[in-house]
């Protein structure tokens, strides 16, 4: 699966530089991360990208044609690609989402904007819009770097054990059950008694109940909303 990124940022998409899942994913060959520089669409000799809102207010926006000519060629060099647009705008991303986005062959366009806009009829250019949380970054290099992470590691042969990609967080739309690992007592602090007994019908009881005791607490409309 491909990941493309159109930014003004490229040296931040550096393979060599991704740690852990991805990084061995990119060594394999399973993935593929390749930026393209914005810059290289800006406008006249200074390579222009923004300019002053129209309407006025603070900040600059980015212009339509240099991310409108990025997108065409990345198109043409590579067609089908699913083209996202990165903005707090956009759809919120979850791992229902996720999914959704791993199935894309031959993969993604990511588009990281910069400044406080994007001309809004960039909307036009893309396939979707999407937004990693409720919180404002100054760009969406980060959000794409989220994305790219989140939907290699569902990429057929990225993960070690596919077995793990059922039991964890958000598989069944609850957080994932406490884990412990050695010592028995650290500080005071016992692992529950259930886990070291070796009766796994009942230590499987104990942590659904568990996972869903603890979404009840912490996230009550995972509840309410339910399966993704
Ligand atoms: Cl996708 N972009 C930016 N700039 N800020 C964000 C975001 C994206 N998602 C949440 N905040």
């Amino acid at each position: 699966m491909e990941f493309h990124v159109i930014t003004l940022f490229p040296e931040l998409f550096a393979a060599a530089s991704w740690p852990g899942m991805v990084g061995r994913a990119l060594k394999a060959d399973l993935i593929k991360i390749q930026a393209h520089d914005l810059r290289e669409h800006g406008l006249g000799s200074y390579r222009q990208v923004d300019d002053t809102p129209y309407g006025g207010g603070s900040g600059m926006v980015l212009r339509p044609e240099p991310l409108f000519a990025a997108i065409e060629v990345v198109n043409q060099t590579r067609p089908g690609l699913w083209r996202i647009l990165l903005t707090p705008q956009g759809e919120p991303l979850d791992q229902a989402l996720v999914r959704e986005l791993s199935g894309r062959r031959p993969g993604l366009l990511l588009i990281a904007g910069r400044y406080e806009g994007i001309d809004d009829r960039v909307s036009t250019a893309v396939d979707q819009e999407i937004s990693i949380g409720d919180y404002v970054l100054s760009g969406g290099e980060l959000a794409a770097m989220v994305v790219i992470e989140a939907v290699a590691r569902l990429v057929p042969g990225v993960l070690g054990n596919p077995e793990s990609l059922a039991e964890e967080s958000f598989a069944d739309g609850m957080l994932e059950y406490p884990q412990y690992t050695r010592p028995e007592e650290f500080r005071g602090m016992r692992v529950p008694e259930i886990l070291l007994s070796g009766d796994h019908r009942k230590i499987q009881e104990w942590r659904k109940t568990e996972a869903l005791t603890r979404t009840a607490r912490r996230r009550p409309e995972l509840i309410r909303r339910g399966r993704p």
